[in-house]
C-alpha cells in the first residue's frame, strides 16, 4: 500500500518538485520561450558547482528512494508513458528496451552500460552532462539500473574525455560517500555499483557490442546480434547499453511525472533534448530544448542565427556526421525530431546540428568525413572495409573534377552495397553522408568536372581561422603556454 502511494505520489503528478522551485538555480534565462523551469539539465553552463551539495540544491538524488520503492516494473512504465526514446542515436523506445532485461535471474547478474562513447563527429552533448552536471548521470545511473534488475552499472567514458572522466569519478566517489550508491543505496535495500571505465579513443567503441567487446579487455569489433545484449552481454551477462543523456534523464521524468515530458514534442517524438550545434552560426552552443522545435527557431533562438543570416544557409547535418545532408529548402522547414527528419531523407541521430553556409564546398565536407569513416572502420566486414576506402577515394577525385560523370551513379551503387550489409551500422554510417551528397548535391558534382580547369581549392579551402584577431589575446599572453597550471 506505501508503495502504491509513492508511486502515484512521484509519477502521477505533473510538476512535482521535492525541491521547491526557488531554491533550483535556473540559470540565466537564455531559454526565452522553452521554460527555465522546464529544464532537466539546470547546470548546464557550469553556473554552480557540479559537486553533491550543489547538485542535491538542484533536486538531485531527492526522493530517490521513494522512486525506487516504485520497484522496477513500475519506473519502466512510467518510462514507457513518458515516450522518451533512446538519446544515443537510433531513438529506440527506451521503457521498451530496458523492459527486455530477465525479470528473474538464471544465476547471472545483470549489468546497466552506459555509453559515454560519444565520438560521433559533431556531437559533444554528453560531454556537458558529465562534466556540470554528472550527479543526474550517476543517480540516473542507480534509478535504471534498479528498473533492469541489474547489480551494477559500467560507465564507458571515451579516452579524450579525460577531464570529465576526472570529474565524474569523484561525483560517484560522492554518492558513495553519501551513502547513495554500494549496499542498501540511498537506504533502499538495494545494492548498487557504479564503475567507471575509460576507452582509448575509437569511434567504433560507441557501437553497443563493440563497447562490450572493449569493457572486457578485448579489441572493439562489433559481435554479431543475435544474441542480443539483454541475453548475452557483458561478460556474458544481460545487460542494457544505453546513452548518457537517456539515463540522466530517468530521474526527473520519474520525480515530474511521465504527462510533464511527453507534454514536449510532438506524439511519438517526446520530451526535452540536448542539442548540439556547430558550424556557421554565431553562437555554437549546447542546448536544452523542446522536441520538435523548427531547425530555424533552434539556431535563431539559441545561436544568434546564421553568421550571414538564414539566407546564406547551403545545408545542415541535423544528427550528427552519419546522417544524411538536408538542403536548404528542407531546412526552412525542419522540425527538430526523429519523424520528420526521417521523413526527410535524414535522421535526428545524436541532435548534434552542423550548419553550413553557402562557403562550403560540400563535395570536400562528404570527403572529410568519408575519411573519418574509413579511419574508423574495423576492418571486419569486406563491404564496410574495402567500401568506405572506395568512397573515400572516389570523392577525393570529385572534388577535384578528377572523375568521370560515370561515377555518381557508380558512388551510389557503392554506397547501396555497404549499407545494410555490414555487422554494424558503421557501415551505414559511411553510406548516408555520401548519398545525402548525390540526392542535393549532385549538380555541383558534375559542374565540378566539367570545370575542373577553372577549380580554385584554395577558393574552397574552410579556413579554421576567421582572420580576426584572437579575441583572447589578453588571456593567452598571460596564461597561455601551460602558465594556467602553475609551471
Ligand atoms: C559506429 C557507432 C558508434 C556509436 N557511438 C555511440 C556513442 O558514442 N554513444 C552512444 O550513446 N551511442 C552510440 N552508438 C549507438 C549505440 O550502439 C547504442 O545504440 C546506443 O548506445 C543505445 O543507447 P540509447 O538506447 O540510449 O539510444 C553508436 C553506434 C554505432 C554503429
Ligand atoms: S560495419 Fe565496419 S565497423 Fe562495423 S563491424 Fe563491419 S567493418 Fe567493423
Amino acid at each position: 500500500m506505501a508503495l502504491r502511494r509513492t508511486a502515484t505520489l512521484l509519477a502521477g503528478k505533473r510538476g512535482f518538485s521535492a525541491v521547491p522551485a526557488a531554491e533550483i538555480n535556473v540559470g540565466t534565462g537564455v531559454y526565452q520561450h522553452f521554460s527555465d523551469q522546464d529544464r532537466i539539465f539546470t547546470n548546464l553552463y557550469g553556473e554552480q558547482d557540479w559537486r553533491l551539495p550543489d547538485a542535491m540544491k538542484r533536486g538531485d538524488w531527492s526522493h530517490t528512494k521513494d522512486m525506487l520503492w516504485m520497484g522496477p516494473d513500475a519506473i519502466v512504465q512510467e518510462i514507457k508513458d513518458s515516450g522518451l526514446r533512446g538519446r544515443g542515436g537510433a531513438g529506440f523506445p527506451s521503457g521498451l528496451k530496458w523492459s527486455f532485461m530477465p525479470k528473474n535471474s538464471d544465476g547471472r547478474p545483470s549489468f546497466l552500460v552506459v555509453n559515454a562513447d560519444e565520438s560521433e563527429p559533431g556531437t559533444c552533448k554528453d560531454r556537458e552532462i558529465m562534466r556540470k552536471d554528472p550527479h543526474k548521470l550517476v543517480e540516473g545511473c542507480l534509478v535504471a539500473g534498479y528498473a533492469m534488475r541489474a547489480r551494477a552499472a559500467y560507465i564507458y567514458i571515451r579516452g579524450e574525455y579525460f577531464n570529465e572522466a576526472v570529474v565524474l569519478d569523484e561525483a560517484i566517489h560522492e554518492a558513495y560517500a553519501a551513502g547513495f550508491l554500494g549496499k542498501n543505496a540511498c537506504g533502499s535495500g538495494y545494492d548498487f555499483d557504479v564503475f567507471l571505465h575509460r576507452g582509448a579513443g575509437a569511434y567504433i567503441c560507441g557501437e553497443e557490442t563493440a563497447l562490450i567487446e572493449s569493457l572486457e579487455g578485448r579489441q572493439g569489433k562489433p559481435r554479431l546480434k543475435p544474441p542480443f545484449p539483454a541475453g548475452v552481454g557483458v561478460f556474458g551477462c544481460p545487460s542494457t547499453v544505453t546513452n548518457v543523456e537517456t539515463v540522466a534523464v530517468a530521474p526527473t521524468i520519474l520525480r515530474r511525472g511521465a504527462s510533464w515530458f511527453s507534454s514536449f514534442g510532438n506524439e511519438n517524438n517526446r520530451g526535452t533534448k540536448l542539442f548540439g550545434i556547430s558550424g556557421h552560426v554565431n553562437n555554437p552552443c549546447v542546448v536544452e530544448e523542446s522536441m520538435s522545435i523548427p531547425l530555424q527557431e533552434l539556431i535563431e533562438k539559441h545561436c544568434g542565427g546564421m553568421r550571414n543570416g538564414w539566407d546564406s544557409v547551403q545545408a545542415c547535418i541535423p544528427g550528427g556526421s552519419s546522417v544524411p545532408v538536408l538542403n536548404k529548402d528542407q531546412c526552412d522547414v525542419a522540425l527538430m525530431e526523429f519523424d520528420d527528419l526521417r521523413a526527410k531523407g535524414s535522421g535526428l541521430g545524436t541532435a548534434a546540428v552542423t550548419m553550413f553556409d553557402n562557403s562550403v564546398d560540400m563535395i570536400s565536407g562528404i570527403r572529410r568525413l568519408a575519411h573519418f569513416y574509413k579511419h574508423e572502420s574495423c576492418g571486419q566486414c569486406t563491404p564496410c572495409r574495402e567500401g568506405t576506402g572506395w568512397l573515400e577515394t572516389i570523392l577525393k577525385r570529385m572534388e577535384v573534377g578528377d572523375a568521370d560523370k560515370r561515377e555518381i551513379p557508380m558512388l551510389e551503387e557503392i554506397s547501396r552495397q555497404i549499407e545494410g550489409h555490414t555487422i554494424c551500422a558503421l557501415g551505414d554510417a559511411a553510406a548516408w553522408p555520401v548519398q545525402g551528397l548525390l540526392r542535393h548535391f549532385k549538380g555541383d558534382i558534375e559542374k565540378r568536372i566539367d570545370e575542373k580547369d577553372t577549380y580554385d581549392p584554395e577558393a574552397c579551402f574552410q579556413k579554421a581561422w576567421s582572420g580576426s584577431t584572437f579575441a583572447n589575446d589578453e588571456w593567452v599572453e598571460k596564461h597561455g603556454a601551460g602558465q594556467a597550471y602553475g609551471r
